[in-house]
């Protein structure tokens, strides 16, 4: 696991310090145009990988929906807020032993977190995740990126993220390469808080 492991970055992922520098930097707002703009079918099946405190929830209604995370907190924080027998939570690592009991998805989720994997971890997560995907199922994937001539503020919070992979467009696009077929990416540079998004809609 490829996280930052300091008082500071142990502090910054509680979840409500995590929801409102989120809410600041944008990220919260961001990740909401991007469900808003896939998700709009009632009863689908959705997957979120390092779902943290799970703030998706909060846009999508209707839902089967599957959260993992590692981090007891966030789990935690996600089960006392978005109590629902239609949702479940996990605080566990993604792997070949969970897959055996999931259904197949229409949604899979990767918000902010490839940059927190190495690309063995990647590769393992991503082969899991082509195994329980639905014909028509998509991926959705945003993380931070670096990338040539960036606002100096921007590389140095993203060089500062508890995430220690984040990588640049051909590192993120090599990897996906490797397992889907269709990849649509974006790159969005954001004025305030100055940061730079890379999000990609993957299909096998
Ligand atoms: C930047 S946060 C993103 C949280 C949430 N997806 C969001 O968009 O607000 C990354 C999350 O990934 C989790 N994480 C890191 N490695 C993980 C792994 N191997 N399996 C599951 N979760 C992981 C971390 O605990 C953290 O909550």
């Amino acid at each position: 696991m490829a996280q930052r492991k300091n008082i500071f970055h142990n502090f910054i992922n509680n979840p409500f310090v995590y929801k409102i520098i989120q809410k600041i930097m944008s990220g919260t707002s961001f990740r909401r145009k991007i469900i808003k703009n896939h998700i709009r079918k009632k009863n689908l099946k959705i997957l979120d990988i390092g779902c943290g405190p799970a703030e998706i929830l909060d846009y999508i209604q209707d839902c089967e929906y599957y959260g993992y995370d590692i981090d007891k907190r966030s789990i935690e924080y996600a089960k006392k807020k978005y109590f629902n027998k239609r949702y479940r939570f996990f605080c566990k690592i993604f792997n070949k032993k969970e897959i055996s009991k999931l259904p197949k998805f229409d949604y899979i989720i990767l918000f902010g977190i490839l940059h927190h994997l190495n690309n063995d971890e990647v590769n393992s997560i991503l082969n899991l995740c082509k195994k329980i995907m639905k014909k028509n199922c998509k991926i959705l994937t945003e993380d931070p990126i670096l990338i040539k001539n960036q606002n100096t503020i921007a590389k140095f919070l993203i060089q500062k993220d508890r995430g220690m992979n984040v990588r640049n467009k051909k590192e993120y696009l090599f990897l996906l390469k490797n397992h889907f077929k269709i990849i649509n990416y974006k790159i969005v540079s954001q004025l305030f808080i100055p940061y730079t998004w890379f999000t990609t809609v993957c299909k096998k």
